[in-house]
């Protein structure tokens, strides 16, 4: 995705102290997934956004992580500390760098060879050099893949008892902040913008991990108190500039965010062109974001079509993309009266799948070979008809 800057008085660098007024579950009792639905107020800031632009939202670190840390490591928090990564003038304290302004996962080998330098047990030097060892850098990848910081010192003792605060920081990379897809038109919510955030948490070498981001919202940004420091992304990925285009809007699980914008945007605007929406996640009855909304658009004319992939209500999984194959014949004929295609969502399996199936369903129903049906989807995509918001 291509990013352009947004004209504010806040901006990446200097971000709004915005706070939630809304955080909501939006799957229902019985779904594997938490997906929750946040309205950020924007009101003074003087942000503006276009559908299809993202939030980047600057978290803080789990304050229970912070602590251990701190403890692990013997220290107050206010010893001063100068992060290499942060090139800061002053020192800052250590419990503010662990806090806001460090990362606390993805340790590299550079922690290992610092607790193998300071560390005065056997059984410890013996590990961390079976770790470091040249023949063993997939071991330690995976080893590394497992842990934050935190385990790291708590699996040292001895390494830990001679690291200092600011070796430590030294190690450690900036907290950077996470972009979420708006899920708003700002002609529909002029002071908000709203997002749909898979809330990720997992278990794994023992402990309960969680996203620092998407938990940040979920759990420790309280609503109407907690400043949740925002920018806007901008970018040109955007409902069609002529009204009358057609849109075809493919966005599994969170990757429908763009989408409520887009239709919320072009039924404000009146636009003319139909609507197409393919939407899929787990279970219908427990994982139907937005349900009402897509059922209020359908029934008044805002929305033409709503295909629906539920992949774990059968056997056989089914997605997006058997649902574009199904409907292949109806499809083209949007494509070729000159519908844009977007695709939004996981861009590891998801978009690559989604593109494979339209680069097919092309040289099927046009009648192409392979070559063709590629050069086809190349001019959509120099046309911008073809676009895409993956993560
Ligand atoms: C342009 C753009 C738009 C986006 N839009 C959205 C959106 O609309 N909604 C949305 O929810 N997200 C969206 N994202 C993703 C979002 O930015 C964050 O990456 C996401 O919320 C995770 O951030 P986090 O801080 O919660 O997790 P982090 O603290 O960054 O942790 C994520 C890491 O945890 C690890 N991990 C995760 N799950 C597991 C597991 N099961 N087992 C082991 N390890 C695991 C992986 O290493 C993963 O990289 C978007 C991203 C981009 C770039
Ligand atoms: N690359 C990644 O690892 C990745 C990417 C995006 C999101 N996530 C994580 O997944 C959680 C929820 O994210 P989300 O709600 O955006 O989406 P999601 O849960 O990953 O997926 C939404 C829907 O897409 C389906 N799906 C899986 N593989 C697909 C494919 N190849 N083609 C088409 N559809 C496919 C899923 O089915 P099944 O799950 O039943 O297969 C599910 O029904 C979050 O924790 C998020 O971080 C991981």
């Amino acid at each position: 995705m291509t990013s352009t800057p947004v004209a504010s008085l806040y901006n990446k660098d200097n971000p709004f102290p915005a706070k939630i007024s809304e955080n909501r579950l939006l799957g229902k009792p019985g779904s594997g997934k938490e997906t929750r639905h946040f309205a950020i107020n924007l009101e003074g800031s003087g942000l503006t956004y276009k559908a299809g632009d993202s939030i980047g939202v600057q978290p803080t670190n789990r304050p229970g992580e912070v602590a251990e840390i701190i403890q692990l490591l013997g220290a107050s928090g206010d010893e001063p500390v100068l992060p290499a990564m942060l090139k800061l003038a002053q020192p800052i304290g250590l419990r503010e760098a662990l806090s806001a302004r460090l990362s606390l996962a993805g340790p590299t080998r550079r922690a290992l060879e610092l607790l193998q330098a300071k560390t005065t047990d056997a059984a410890e030097r013996a590990r961390l050099a079976a770790l470091l060892a040249p023949e063993a850098r997939e071991a330690l990848q995976a080893f590394l893949d497992e842990r934050a910081y935190v385990d790291l010192l708590a699996e040292f003792p001895s390494g830990r008892a001679g690291v200092t605060p600011q070796e430590l920081v030294g190690l450690m990379r900036k907290l950077m902040p996470r972009l979420y897809s708006i899920a708003s038109s700002p002609k529909a919510f002029p002071q908000e913008a709203h997002l749909t955030v898979a809330i990720l948490r997992y278990r794994s070498n023992g402990r309960d991990r969680v996203g620092v981001c998407s938990t940040f919202l979920a759990d420790r940004a309280a609503v109407r108190t907690t400043p949740v420091p925002v920018f806007i992304s901008g970018s040109h990925f955007g409902p069609p500039a002529d009204p009358a285009a057609d849109a075809i809007m493919v966005g599994p699980g969170t990757g429908v965010a763009p989408f409520r914008a887009f239709v919320q945007e072009r039924a404000a605007a009146g636009a003319s062109g139909r609507n197409w929406l393919f939407f899929g996640d787990r279970n219908k009855a427990s994982d139907f974001l937005y349900e009402e909304e897509w059922a209020g658009h359908l029934a008044g004319g805002r929305l033409a079509r709503l295909d629906l992939a539920w992949s774990r209500d059968q056997e056989r999984k089914i997605y997006v993309q058997d649902r574009m194959r199904e409907n292949a014949a109806e499809l083209w004929a949007w494509i070729r009266n000159g519908a844009h295609f977007y695709v939004c969502g996981d861009a590891k399996r998801m978009a690559k799948d989604v593109d494979a199936a339209l680069h097919e369903i092309i040289a099927r129903q046009g009648g192409m070979d392979a070559a063709a049906s590629a050069d086809y989807v190349k001019a959509m995509k120099k046309d911008k008809r073809y676009q895409r918001d993956v993560y």
